[in-house]
């Protein structure tokens, strides 16, 4: 007979995981979701950018399997909020928010992110932003491998035209010079990079609840995502 089960008290700590292609929204939603819910909040994709920065930094090569793990290792990055609210990322330290949302950043995250052996070096990093009352997570694989036995899982989704206007605005907003087709075309070929990976692929788990967003507002999306999260 199987021995019961005794949960300890981090896997009694409720997660919602919203994941998705870039440019989706997960990043809005998912901040303005756990400030709704008073939960804690994971920007994954910002581990892997940080890492891909702090790679570049220390000459550590895109291709250096053994040098990203290590780095991956004992990565000092930090998130913390302001006053307003508003989230900031620090490297060793300095502040790298900005600096962080680069599509030149993005590209290589996508990169390292596809070496097996970054990602365990990443897992239990992860996992420990899960914490009393709860944690909002988003990113590719939060459902799929990161937290398997989350309450919610949201896969966000819009389509590619829809997303490269998002973060290109985004971009502008930021001041942070940028170009729709290079956006468009550096989306599509993140997408397929995120989704042809062996390990973690970009895919929703069968048990994700699918949103496509093209064409709704930030408020629907919300609306909607808090009925789920109400309803389980
Ligand atoms: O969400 P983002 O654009 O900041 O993510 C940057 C890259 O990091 C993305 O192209 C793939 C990778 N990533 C990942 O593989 N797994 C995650 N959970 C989050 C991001």
């Amino acid at each position: 007979m199987a021995e019961p089960q005794v949960l300890s008290p981090v896997s009694c700590v409720p997660v919602i995981t919203i994941d998705g292609p870039g440019g989706a929204g997960k990043g809005t939603i998912s901040r303005l979701l756990a400030r709704r819910l008073g939960y804690a909040w994971l920007e994954s994709g910002a581990l892997y950018r940080a890492l891909a920065l702090a790679a570049s930094r220390q000459r550590v090569a895109l291709d250096d399997v053994v040098g990203l793990s290590d780095l991956a290792g004992w990565l000092d990055v930090r998130f913390t909020t302001d006053v307003h609210d508003r989230a900031h990322i620090l490297l060793a330290g300095q502040e790298v928010t900005d600096t962080l949302r680069a599509e030149a950043c993005g590209d290589a995250a996508s990169r390292l992110a596809a070496i097996p052996a970054v990602r365990t070096a990443l897992l239990s990093r992860q996992r420990g932003f899960r914490r009393p009352p709860g944690l909002v997570a988003e990113g590719r694989d939060m459902g799929s491998v990161v937290f398997p036995d989350a309450r919610l899982k949201i896969f966000l989704t819009a389509s590619l035209k829809e997303r490269a206007r998002r973060r290109y605005k985004q971009l502008l907003d930021q001041g942070i010079g940028a170009n729709l087709n290079d956006l468009l075309n550096e989306l599509a070929g993140r997408d397929e990079r995120d989704a042809a990976r062996s390990v973690a692929p970009l895919r929703p788990s069968e048990d994700a609840v699918i949103i496509d967003s093209t064409g709704l507002g930030i408020d629907e999306v919300l609306a909607r995502v808090l009925r789920l999260a109400d309803d389980v």
